[in-house]
């Protein structure tokens, strides 16, 4: 999921380019705008954080996109090429080192593990969206 603050900041197009160029296919696409309950009901593994408030609030203040991606060792791979959640950790050259602005707008969300890309996808495509 590409987040409010690199799509709003036009680098939506930037992103994919990095993304298709380190070899995933993209299965599935869509920009929307969540509403704050279907924000929370994304990261309600968070609720209980002390940002989960802040990052509800943030994660529905503009549009994202959200994507399917294919490729082998997809989870890990992606989470290689997005960086650490906090930018100033990422390596050199990842998405959130490239073009996140701070730990909560950190530009782009990678699932964390194949059980929860399959959580992640059926929360934003469905049925024929996804196939
Ligand atoms: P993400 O990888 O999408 O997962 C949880 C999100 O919470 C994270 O990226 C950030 O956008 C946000 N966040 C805000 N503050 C923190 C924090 N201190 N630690 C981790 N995540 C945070």
């Amino acid at each position: 999921m590409i987040k409010p603050d690199a799509v709003s900041a036009g680098h939506t197009g930037a992103i994919i380019k990095i993304i298709e160029e380190a070899g995933f296919g993209i299965h599935a696409m869509r920009k929307l705008q969540l509403s704050r309950k279907r924000a929370g009901d994304f990261y309600a593994v968070h609720s209980e954080r002390p940002f989960y408030q802040d990052l509800c609030q943030y994660m529905s203040s503009g549009p994202i996109v959200a994507m399917v991606l294919t490729k082998d060792n997809a989870v890990e791979d992606f989470r290689t090429l997005i960086g650490a959640t906090d930018p100033a950790q990422a390596a050199p050259g990842t998405i959130r080192q490239l073009f996140a602005k701070s730990i909560e707008a950190n530009a782009i969300h990678g699932s964390d593990s194949p059980e929860n890309a399959e959580i992640e996808s059926n929360f934003f495509f469905s049925g024929m969206d996804r196939y």
